[in-house]
C-alpha cells in the first residue's frame, strides 16, 4: 500500500549542479529526477554529513504516506568534525539537534563542528528541500558547536559549544541580515574539555528553550563518579542571558544527561541517560527521578509524539526504540520497546505531524538508513519504509560516512493542512 523508498531511489538520475552564488562557493545538488512524483510531498527531513572537508545537508521530501525521497544536497560552507576518541564509530558530536528546523520561522540552521560556525537557511514552505543560505556562516564564538535551539517564534537561535572553549551563545535570526550576535548571551559552562571534545562522558549534549522561552537549558553528561547536570540560564526580554546558570544535578542512579525533550505544559524534560535509561527533570522545582530501562546501553536521543502524548527514545548500542509515557505527576512508565536491526545504531530522531498522523524518523548510521514509522496509537509503531542513504549519495557523488553523519530534524509547514505542498520537480527549475 506504500511506495517503497528504495523503489523511488532507483529512479535517481545523475545530478545537475545548481550554482546559487558562485562567489561564495555555495552549491546545491539535485538528487531526485523529474520522474519521481512528488505531488504529495508535505514536508521535509534533514540531516548533516558532518564531513571534515565540507559539511553538507541532505534534504528529503516527506510524502503524505510518510515515505521519504532524497531530493537535494546543500553545502553549508563550513566543515564537520568527529569527537575523540574512537573515530571509527557513529555519534561524532555526542549531541542532539546539530541541525534544527523552525516551522514558525521557516528557517533551518546547522552546526559546522570543524569550523566553529553555524549556517542559516530559509526554507521554502512550498518546496521545503529548497534551502536558501542566508549570509555567511556565523562564528559560534566557541569550539566544537554541537547543538542548536530556536525559540518558539524562530527569531532567536542559540548554539552550544562543547570543545575547549565551551558554553552557549545566542543570535537574532533575520531572513535578510542572517545571524547577529545578541549582546550578553555568550556564557561559559566551564567544562574541562578538549577540541574536538572527548566523549561520550563529560560532554555537553543539547541546548533547548523552555516552553515559554524564558529559560535556556543545557544538558551536560558527567561520569559515574561525577554526575552531570542541567544548566539553566534565565533569558531576559532583550535576549541576553543571566551571568550564571542554576545547576540541576542528575538524579541518583543517573549520571549522563543526553538529549532533552520538553514535557508539554510543564517545566520538566525527559532526558535520556546512558547511565540508566532516562531521567525526568523539573528544572524549576528541581525535582529529579531516574528510570531504568532494562538492558539499555546508550540511550541518548528523544522526541515527542503529539498524537499519543508519548516520548520515543533511541539507544545506539542496542538499536532499540523505547516508548515512554509521563503522567501529570511526572511519573514515567515504559509503554513499549521496538528492537531494530542489531548494529544499525538508532540515534537522532524526530516526529513529523501531518494532519492527524505522526511519522517517526530515526537516523541509523551504521546501516546508513533512515528508519520510517507511523505512530498508530500508544504502544503501536508500524514500520513504513527504510530509506537507503548510501546508494543515492554515491550516485550523486556526495561523501557520506556512517561514522560522521549526525542530526535529524523535520519540517512541516504550519499551514500544511490548509495548503497542499506542490513539490513537483518541474516547477523548481
Ligand atoms: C582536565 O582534564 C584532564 C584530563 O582528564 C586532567 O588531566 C586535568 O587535571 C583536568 N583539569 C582540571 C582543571 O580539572
Ligand atoms: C537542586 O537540588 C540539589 C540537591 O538535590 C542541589 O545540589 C542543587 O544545588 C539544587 N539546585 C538548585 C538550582 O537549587
Ligand atoms: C556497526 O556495524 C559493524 C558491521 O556491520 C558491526 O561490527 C559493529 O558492531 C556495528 N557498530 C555498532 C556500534 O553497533
Amino acid at each position: 500500500m506504500f511506495f517503497s523508498a528504495t523503489v523511488l531511489a532507483a529512479a535517481l538520475v545523475a545530478p545537475s549542479f545548481v550554482s546559487a552564488a558562485p562567489l561564495q562557493r555555495r552549491s546545491s545538488i539535485k538528487m531526485s529526477s523529474a520522474s519521481v512524483n512528488l505531488d504529495t510531498a508535505v514536508g521535509a527531513v534533514y540531516f548533516i554529513t558532518n564531513e571534515g572537508d565540507i559539511n553538507t545537508i541532505l534534504a528529503a521530501n516527506i510524502n503524505s504516506d510518510g515515505t521519504l525521497v532524497l531530493d537535494r544536497a546543500i553545502t553549508t560552507g563550513g566543515s564537520g568534525a568527529h569527537g575523540l576518541e574512537d573515530l571509527e564509530a557513529p555519534d561524532p558530536l555526542f549531541s542532539q539537534a546539530s541541525i534544527k528546523a523552525s516551522a514558525e520561522g521557516e528557517v533551518l540552521a546547522a552546526v559546522n563542528a570543524g569550523s566553529n560556525s553555524i549556517t542559516l537557511f530559509a526554507i521554502d514552505p512550498a518546496d521545503p528541500t529548497n534551502l536558501q543560505q542566508i549570509g555567511n556562516p556565523a562564528s559560534s564564538e566557541g569550539e566544537f558547536p554541537v547543538s542548536l535551539a530556536f525559540n518558539s517564534k524562530g527569531d532567536t537561535l542559540c548554539v552550544l559549544n562543547s570543545g575547549t572553549v565551551n558554553g552557549v551563545n545566542c543570535f537574532d535570526v533575520d531572513k535578510v541580515a542572517g545571524l547577529t550576535g545578541i549582546p550578553n548571551s555568550l556564557r561559559s559552562l566551564g567544562l574541562n574539555q578538549t577540541n574536538p571534545a572527548t566523549g561520550l562522558e563529560n560532554t555537553a549534549s543539547q541546548v533547548l528553550f523552555s516552553e515559554d522561552d524564558t529559560q535556556l537549558l543545557v544538558s551536560v553528561k558527567g561520569d559515574a563518579q561525577n554526575p552531570g547536570f542541567i544548566a539553566v540560564f534565565d533569558v531576559q526580554a532583550d535576549g541576553s542571558l543571566s551571568d550564571d546558570f542554576k545547576q540541576i544535578p542528575a538524579p541518583q542512579g543517573g549520571a549522563l544527561p543526553f538529549s532533552m525533550t520538553l514535557i508539554p505544559g510543564t517545566t520538566a524534560v525527559v532526558v535520556p541517560d546512558p547511565q540508566i535509561g532516562f531521567d525526568i527533570i523539573d528544572f524549576v522545582a528541581n525535582t529529579t527521578t531516574a528510570v531504568k530501562i532494562d538492558g539499555q546501553k546508550t540511550t541518548g536521543w528523544s522526541s515527542f509524539s503529539v498524537k499519543t502524548g508519548d516520548f520515543f527514545l533511541t539507544d545506539l548500542d542496542t538499536s532499540t526504540i523505547t516508548e515512554v509515557n509521563v503522567d501529570e505527576n511526572l511519573k514515567a512508565t515504559i509503554v513499549n520497546q521496538f528492537e531494530q536491526g542489531a548494529g544499525t545504531t538508532t540515534m537522532d530522531n524526530d516526529i513529523a505531524t501531518v494532519g492527524d498522523t505522526d511519522f517517526l524518523y530515526v537516523l541509523a548510521p551504521n546501516a546508513t538508513v533512515i528508519d520510517i514509522f507511523e505512530i498508530i496509537a500508544a504502544g503501536k509503531l508500524q514500520s513504513v519504509a527504510t530509506l537507503d542513504l548510501a546508494g543515492p549519495a554515491q550516485d550523486a557523488g556526495i561523501t557520506l560516512n556512517a561514522f560522521n553523519i549526525q542530526g535529524l530534524t523535520t519540517f512541516v509547514p504550519v499551514d500544511a493542512n490548509a495548503q497542499k505542498v506542490n513539490s513537483n520537480v518541474n516547477t523548481k527549475l
